[in-house]
């Protein structure tokens, strides 16, 4: 099938359906534009990664810098070098913090930078009052990490975890937030929820739920690990009270890098892990950046993250990694084996199948051992049932190695 009409094809039936031909067109630009921006990156090794929900890669130029600075700085050079010099012990700068407020929508004081994901989470959830017997309320598809700093306040401090299930392929928001309201109790004092599933890609209403939730006076936190650098969307539009998320995945940041946005009117209420050196006051976001010394290196090397970024617009890359995501999805879609774990206009990248009759775990190891490609099966928990495959493809991959899968998938089905 031609290019153009294969193109047509997707925007015809899958998510980009949503908009409008030209758009679609435009937004996908021209395959040059994307060899660019995958030349852009170094080499990937001698897989194909379909998998790119831990960590993303990193531009070339980026790494340069990294190292540059990182020369310097161990050469005792940091004084004389501006891009280092202007920031604090913890890497972060106002500079920083105006990038990252214009990038993802909120106001400067209201975000701060971390060194992942889980920092600004475990803030969120370690750094509330509460009392004995309060609830916590999160889905059995949240992240373990944060279930864990759950349970562990559970034993320390008497409180209580709310595991619920919420519908996994949901076609109406309304399915979704009446799970989470249907758990509300008058002991409810938080909602841990992911905006993206980072099993099957589901994104969450998480505008509606947090909606739902301050009317109970319920504060909500908002794991964006997998959201953020994947799809368009503004923090302040999510209306939550705590949002924290890894740059070094979707946004193709180096690895040590995230962000903690807190709701203005919550900083305050909210305790920082380590308490701020420097005395900044109690409604401070920069309270929350104050944890000791780390490679400035890494942090100096953002604004160029931000730069590339740009280069492309939130809107551009999270249509192209749709379109990515729906020529694979659509191939295997024809085999009347395989059944969908996640409605492909509620996610972006991610997105989870089952196939009839294959063990996930089986399926890949073989694309790994046989076809050396990269892709991940799913087990949650309290879940035994809601198992199978899930991709995550980056603009760093290839259409050339999406078809590497089509073929590696139709031989297995044909032998299994
Ligand atoms: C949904 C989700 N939350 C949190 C994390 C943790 O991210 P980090 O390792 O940056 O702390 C991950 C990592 O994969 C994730 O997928």
């Amino acid at each position: 099938m031609k290019r153009r009409q294969l193109i047509k094809g997707i925007i015809a039936t899958g998510a980009l359906s949503m908009l409008n031909k030209t758009e679609a067109m435009n937004l996908l630009d021209s395959e040059d534009f994307w060899d660019e921006i995958r030349h852009s990156f170094p080499e990937s090794s001698e897989y194909i990664n379909l998998l790119n929900t831990g960590g993303g890669a990193v531009p070339k130029a980026t790494l340069k810098l990294i190292s540059e600075f990182q020369k310097i700085a161990a050469a005792g050079g940091e004084y004389k070098t501006p891009e280092l010099y202007s920031l604090k012990e913890s890497g972060s700068s106002k500079l920083l913090r105006e990038m990252m407020a214009n990038s993802f929508g909120c106001s400067t004081d209201e975000i701060a930078l971390t060194r992942n994901a889980m920092e600004g989470l475990g803030t969120g959830l370690l750094g509330m009052d509460l009392n004995k017997k309060d609830e916590i309320i999160t889905t059995n598809a949240d992240y373990d990490s944060c279930i864990r700093i759950i349970q562990q306040r559970e034993k320390r401090d008497n409180i209580r975890l709310k595991l619920i299930d919420i519908p996994m392929f949901a076609n109406h928001d309304d399915e979704v937030v009446t799970a989470f309201e249907n758990a509300c109790t008058s002991r409810t004092k938080a909602i841990l929820m992911c905006h993206m599933f980072n099993k099957n890609g589901q994104i969450l209403p998480i505008r509606k739920i947090s909606e739902m939730a301050r009317k109970k006076g319920i504060k909500t936190i908002v794991d964006g690990a997998q959201s953020i650098g994947q799809i368009d969307f503004k923090i302040s539009e999510l209306g939550c009270d705590i949002f924290a998320a890894s740059l070094h995945k979707w946004f193709w940041a180096p690895r040590g890098t995230g962000i903690l946005y807190v709701r203005k009117e919550m900083i305050e209420q909210l305790w920082s892990i380590w308490a701020s050196w420097s005395g900044k006051p109690a409604n401070s976001i920069e309270k929350f950046e104050e944890f000791g010394t780390v490679s400035k290196a890494v942090s100096a090397s953002l604004p160029s993250v931000f730069q590339f970024n740009n280069k492309i617009g939130a809107k551009k890359k999270e249509t192209r990694l749709r379109y990515l995501r729906d020529l694979w999805l659509n191939q295997i879609l024809k085999s009347d084996r395989v059944q969908l774990l996640t409605n492909p206009k509620k996610s972006c990248a991610i997105t989870a199948f089952k196939i009839d009759g294959v063990n996930p775990d089986k399926f890949v190891k073989e694309l790994s051992e046989k076809h050396k490609i990269l892709i991940g099966s799913i087990h949650l928990h309290d879940k035994p049932n809601f198992t199978g495959n899930y991709l995550a493809a980056d603009l760093t991959n290839s259409e050339k190695q999406i078809y590497r899968f089509i073929e590696a998938f139709e031989t297995y089905i044909k032998h299994n």
